[in-house]
């Protein structure tokens, strides 16, 4: 079968930049983008795109209107379709069995309804894209019933703030399914991906990968997190320990920054559904384990709320914060699951006056500063919760004097020398640093 036109379910953080890198690196297949938003479709459409990544606009200026379609119309997306990528969202489940740790596929079910209702002319090669829990490919097969469709796990990758990069020049791609079909899917990555990045796998392996992947990412960062509350008794720097372990090769020196723990759409719902996935198994000492690193992550954002409330003598009411950074971390608009949203409500408790920036995140329904003018005049605090170079670049000894007196920094992210803050007066506050 030579691969003439792919769809895509989901037109989000995964389904649009990955169809965008695909279609430019594959100028012979068509890509058609499905959502059943209209107004997600029309923003891709009118260059106000809902997702924020350094050079997507480049790969979709390229190839939209050429290659690359995005519609709400689903027989556009079906017809003569070879492949279809299932990207839709698969969040944490919040009613019944489960809630508030499996992951909810009732996304997945309405697109596979679509599919079982369409009249296919062809084969399908049907490609779980989202994250999924195991067997997913089984429920999928046994709704379907159909021999013409040929379901593939093919789990993604990229992480939010780099993801052209990553789709661009991924560590590896992940096939899991009958080979032939594996294979067809493998031509289309081939195009500019060397196939010695390309893995083959069972199915099920390729499902339980993308889980187990995201765990032993939240897994580094809570052990570093848990790392600098020991620092923070001792006198000893995180940043330090960080640079002295990570140089060991068989370490690596990739996620041991420390802070005030991972947010995001994945990593947590991702490793609840691992966490649910042992339970479900009865295989309760793996699930303590795992379950560890998620509480460890829920201390670190309540140990730094306390340091904060702390610090300023327990009486935040009426006092101007500066809340910098609402995104789960840079170079993203993405605020799901961000430290900041618990610790803005936190802060909001006290009864602080919040004024809250961040250059590309929003989250619903709070008024924020459009940019830092004018931003630290009269507050007693900064609170940094995401690692956008900006915060760095700030004039700190001007935003002192603006201030009210004492001046507190409160440093989620450990982004600025502490040394410095500190020469210019601010009672400066980093995590696992003296
Ligand atoms: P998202 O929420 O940004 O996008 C999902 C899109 O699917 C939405 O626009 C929604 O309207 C659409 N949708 C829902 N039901 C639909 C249906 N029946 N037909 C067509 N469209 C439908 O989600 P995101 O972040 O792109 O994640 C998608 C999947 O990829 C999830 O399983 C996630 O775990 C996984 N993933 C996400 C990564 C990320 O960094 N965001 C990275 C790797 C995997």
């Amino acid at each position: 079968m030579q691969i003439k036109k792919v769809c895509c379910f989901g037109a989000g953080y995964v389904g649009g930049p990955t169809m965008a890198v695909m279609a430019s690196k594959c100028p012979e297949q068509l890509f058609v983008v499905y959502d059943i938003n209209q107004q997600q479709i029309n923003k891709w459409n009118n260059k106000q795109y809902p997702v924020y990544e350094e050079n997507l606009d480049e790969y979709i200026n390229q190839t939209i209107g050429k290659n690359l379609i995005f519609t709400c119309d689903i027989d556009l997306a079906l017809k003569d379709c070879d492949i279809a990528f299932l990207a839709v969202n698969t969040p944490s489940k919040q009613f019944g069995m489960g809630a508030g740790s499996s992951l909810d596929i009732s996304y997945i079910d309405s697109c596979i309804q679509d599919i079982k209702q369409y009249t296919l002319t062809k084969k399908l090669i049907l490609v779980e894209k989202s994250t999924v829990p195991i067997k997913t490919c089984d429920y999928i097969n046994a709704i379907l019933q159909n021999k013409n469709i040929c379901v593939l796990s093919n789990p993604e990758f990229l992480a939010e703030g780099t993801a052209i990069q990553d789709l661009l020049n991924p560590d590896r791609v992940i096939i899991g399914g009958p080979i032939e079909s594996s294979k067809q899917l493998a031509s289309l990555y081939e195009q500019w991906i060397p196939k010695d990045k390309i893995i083959f796998t069972n199915i099920y392996s390729a499902e339980l990968s993308k889980i187990v992947a995201n765990s032993f990412l939240a897994q580094r960062v809570s052990s570093i997190n848990s790392i600098s509350i020991i620092c923070d008794k001792i006198g000893a720097d995180v940043n330090e320990i960080s640079q002295c372990v990570g140089s060991d090769t068989r370490i690596g020196n990739k996620f041991l920054k420390t802070s005030v723990g991972f947010g995001g759409s994945c990593l947590k719902k991702d490793l609840l559904c691992l966490i649910y996935l042992c339970e479900s198994l009865q295989l309760d000492e793996v699930a303590q384990y795992w379950k560890q690193v998620y509480l460890l992550n829920e201390f670190q954002k309540q140990r730094f709320i306390n340091l904060i409330i702390t610090s300023m003598f327990n009486s935040l009411k009426n006092k101007i914060i500066v809340i910098l950074g609402v995104s789960f971390k840079a170079k993203t608009n993405d605020t799901r699951e961000s430290a900041s949203l618990i610790i803005i409500k936190k802060l909001q408790e006290e009864q602080a006056i919040l004024r809250i920036y961040d250059p590309q995140g929003k989250i619903d329904n709070i008024e924020q500063y459009q940019s830092l003018d004018g931003i630290f005049q009269g507050a007693s605090a900064i609170v940094i919760l995401t690692e956008w170079e900006e915060f760095i670049k700030i004039d700190y000894s001007q935003a002192f004097n603006q201030m009210a007196k004492p001046a507190y920094c409160f440093d989620g992210r450990n982004l600025l020398s502490g040394d410095l803050m500190k020469s210019l007066g601010f009672l400066y506050y980093g995590l696992g640093r003296v």
